[in-house]
């Protein structure tokens, strides 16, 4: 039998399999490695080197979410030269643009005080947008980095506002590449991509056009991904909540059947944004535009809250037991004069598959006709 090949990480040795990094060992043994650019499901690309750790015998320290697992490795993840390291990491990214978050005034003998100065809310309505929900202003508290070390870089590319679900904000991108991992891995929707070079990078969709003129189909994956400033929905622009204000409510989204799991973020008795849930099925943080963008209709004046009725060409509203009699009545009614057969049901792919089980049910046993179908296929 193959011996079991094994790994020293901070003096435990443990077993890996073939083609596991480094990270994931790790993570396995509830050894907490800082990531960034890591993006769970898609290909590494180690562009951030937040997630850095020392490797007896190699001469520059290693990536740990892109290095593979090699047998008899001896890895420390928090030497004093792997956190000297992730700090200077953390100080260029600050400096790389226009983050104007409340890490860079910390004193940091006050740590605590910060962070209840942070929790106010009328602190932050001037800050990034990711306040209080930004990996980078995250790992900057935990290793005390001011971003003040370099001045910070001066970025030519407008904010894109142009669509309606979500903000571009160029100054604030990292260049992590997460939103391309994203959008090209976890999605497959290939719509951006890294374009020009040196201090120009920019992540560009179809030779630098606006999103809505892309192949971008807005399922704003890109946006969940994003660990910074960068990318937000527009709908949050008006009222920045502090992550104190909002709470998380998991729901299963109403938009069709496929049963994507998904986080409510309610504030002020709101919707004010929505996320896929990672890591359980069937979507695993996956969604489209209608499960992540279009909960404005929740709140929309429009909104059909009882049944309609219509007498005469006008509407009146209705309750349920009055909408529903009507109904049945109205399809004994036809039965009677002209048959089963002239009854048709179309059910919606909205509906889940136990309603729609139901519908055609009630078609064949309760009206007698066979004639039932499925939205999907009109
Ligand atoms: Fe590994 Fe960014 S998380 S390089």
């Amino acid at each position: 039998m193959e011996k079991e090949k094994t790994i020293v990480i901070n003096g435990s040795e443990f077993v890996f399999s073939d083609g596991e990094t480094i990270l994931e060992v790790a993570k396995r043994n509830g050894i907490d490695i800082p990531t960034l650019c890591y993006l769970k499901g898609a290909s590494p690309t180690g562009s951030c080197r937040i997630c850095v750790v020392e490797v007896e015998g190699a001469r520059n320290l290693v990536a740990s979410c892109a290095a593979p697992a090699a047998p008899n490795m001896v890895v420390r993840t928090e030497s004093p030269r792997v956190v000297k390291a992730r700090r200077m990491n953390l100080e260029l990214l600050l400096s790389s643009g226009h983050h104007n978050c409340l890490a860079q005034d910390l004193d940091m003998d006050s740590w605590s005080d910060f962070q209840l100065q942070a929790m106010e809310p009328e602190e932050h309505r001037e800050l990034c947008p990711a306040y209080g929900d930004c990996r980078l202003q995250e790992l900057a508290i935990e290793y005390q980095v001011k971003g003040n070390l370099f001045p910070p870089a001066e970025t030519h590319y407008p904010i894109e506002n142009v669509n309606p679900f979500f903000v571009r904000d160029f100054s604030r991108c990292i260049l992590c590449g997460r939103c391309v991992q994203a959008c090209n891995e976890i999605q497959v929707n290939n719509a951006i991509s890294h374009g020009y070079r040196g201090s120009e990078s920019k992540i560009v969709a179809k030779g630098d056009l606006a999103l809505k003129d892309s192949d971008c189909v807005f399922c704003g994956q890109c946006v969940q991904a994003c660990p910074v400033g960068a990318l937000y929905p527009r709908d949050q622009v008006p009222d920045f909540f502090s992550p104190i204000e909002v709470k998380k409510v998991r729901t299963t989204c109403s938009y069709c059947g496929v049963g994507c799991q998904l986080y409510l973020h309610v504030a002020d008795n709101r919707v004010v944004r929505v996320t896929g849930v990672e890591d359980v099925g069937p979507n695993y943080g996956r969604l489209c535009v209608k499960g992540r963008f279009a909960y404005d209709f929740l709140e929309h004046p429009d909104r059909l809250k009882t049944p309609l009725i219509r007498e005469n060409d006008t509407f009146r509203e209705a309750t349920w037991d009055e909408a529903l009699d009507l109904v049945a009545r109205r399809l004994n009614e036809i039965k009677e004069e002209s048959g089963p057969d002239s009854i048709g049901v179309f059910t919606s792919a909205r509906l889940t598959n136990e309603e729609n089980y139901l519908a055609q049910k009630m078609t064949r046993a309760a009206i007698g006709t066979n004639n039932v179908d499925h939205c999907a296929r009109l």
